[in-house]
């Protein structure tokens, strides 16, 4: 049995967990402040959730699922993304008669890509869904709120990459134009682009082949296939974020991967992190609640890879939170540093019990675990209600001395004082 984890699965440690955790932390509350409510949807789904939602053309669909029959012979898929079951959740709680609402999740998604860095089987992702508005502010508000939520990450290094995609008819006025358009070169493209021509041509733009690329370049733009009604919503979503101070730049070949998109399409992508570039990545999807089986919803979201974000969090430090260490200087006062213990633990103040070898290697052991303060249980103190304090690192010392006496009933209060100088 190997003791590794699976190919394309990590296990979260240390540092690591301690950023994913610092990202969702500092998230949470600045996603109050856009009045989201949390959302937890299974891990695992019927398949046909993602066939019906995410389109059959798709990657994720075609290549990339952990699909599996369970023991009651159902096809069930483990999530790729958030935002089909987000849908599905919104339809089966009928809160389509509440709308707008106002979701976010995080957690784990599966996809079998070929694993390599910022690109998991496994990986994270932080999500926000804005169901039930079809405003064009609503997709400046969202990406507005990606923007403030990357700075507030200490994140930097991005661009906003944003296009349209347009209504059903400019979607297909331009279907028409590619299908023109690379027809006349079918032989050449990559055999999934051949197949992509005859299914969804607009993913061929999407593609990763070197040769498709170059044909890519003379392709017909969208820009002008846009209907009228297409083109003033857009204008808004640009009006919008450019009154708001978002930087952005068009990008006319961002399809995005997934079928549900319409109209606003955009990621954000950094130089920092090498092929695996989207570090957020979003757009309108009015159709999808209808496509499941639901009401016409229009909708809007995006989902950022906290894998990837945990990359560029370079200058990342766990902060250096106060921790006691309690001694028994001799033996029989164990019992009593235990309860001393736990009257801190109960007020939130991280301590440890030293209990092996002699004092001298108690407080070398509480040392080395990273406390900064011991507290010194010893007879002739304790007899008259009183500790020792001693501190281990002086910058924790309130009047720079090495050592104190404290009656016990002011030790809490002392030790809840104590700031690094
Ligand atoms: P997506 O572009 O497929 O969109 O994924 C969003 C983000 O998840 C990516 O930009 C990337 O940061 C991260 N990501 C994707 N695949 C991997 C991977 N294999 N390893 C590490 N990170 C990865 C969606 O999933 C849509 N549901 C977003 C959305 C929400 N659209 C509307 N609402």
């Amino acid at each position: 049995m190997s003791t590794q984890p699976v190919r394309g699965t990590r296990d979260l440690l240390g540092d690591d967990y301690a950023k994913c955790s610092y990202l969702n932390r500092v998230a949470f509350d600045i996603l109050a402040a856009y009045g989201y409510q949390g959302i937890e949807t299974p891990i695992f789904e019927h398949t046909s959730l993602f066939q019906r939602g995410l389109g059959e053309t798709s990657d994720v669909v075609g290549k990339e699922m952990y699909t599996f029959a369970d023991r009651g012979g159902d096809s069930l898929t483990l999530r790729p993304e958030g935002t089909a079951p987000v849908t599905r959740a919104i339809i089966s709680a009928g809160l389509t008669q509440t709308l707008p609402q106002k979701l976010f999740y995080s957690g784990p998604m599966f996809r079998y890509e070929r694993p390599q860095k910022g690109r998991y089987r496994q990986f994270y992702q932080l999500g926000v869904e804005y169901i039930g508005s079809a405003h064009p502010l609503a997709d400046v508000e969202c990406i507005a709120l990606a923007d403030h939520l990357l700075k507030a990450w200490g994140i930097s290094d991005y661009q906003l990459h944003l296009n349209t995609l347009g209504d059903l008819e400019s979607r297909q006025n331009y279907r028409q134009a590619l299908v023109d358009y690379f027809g006349r070169y079918k032989n050449d493209l990559s055999p999934d682009s051949q197949i992509r021509l005859e299914k969804n041509p607009l993913r061929i733009l999407d593609s990763k082949d070197a040769n498709d690329q170059v044909l890519c370049q003379d392709a017909p733009l969208f820009d002008e296939y846009l209907t009228e009604d297409s083109r003033h919503f857009f204008d808004q979503v640009q009006n919008g974020l450019v009154t708001l101070g978002i930087d952005f730049t068009r990008n006319q070949k961002l399809v995005r991967g997934l079928d549900y998109y319409c109209h606003t399409a955009f990621e954000f992508k950094t130089n920092s992190l090498g092929a695996q570039d989207a570090i957020l990545a979003g757009g309108r999807y009015d159709g999808l609640m209808q496509q499941l089986g639901g009401p016409v919803v229009p909708a809007v979201g995006w989902a950022c890879g906290l894998d990837r974000l945990a990359l560029m969090l370079t200058d990342f430090k766990t902060p250096d939170h106060l921790k006691i260490a309690l001694i028994a200087a001799e033996e029989g006062l164990e019992p009593i540093s235990l309860k001393f213990a736990q009257q801190l633990r109960h007020v939130c103040v991280p301590c440890e019990v030293f209990l092996k070898g002699d004092l001298s290697k108690r407080l070398k052991a509480a040392d080395k675990a990273g406390c900064q303060v011991a507290v010194l249980l010893r007879p002739e103190e304790y007899q008259s209600n009183q500790v020792k304090i001693r501190y281990l690192q002086q910058d924790f010392s309130p009047a720079g001395d090495k050592e104190t006496i404290v009656s016990i009933s002011d030790l809490v209060p002392h030790l809840l004082s104590l700031k690094k100088a």
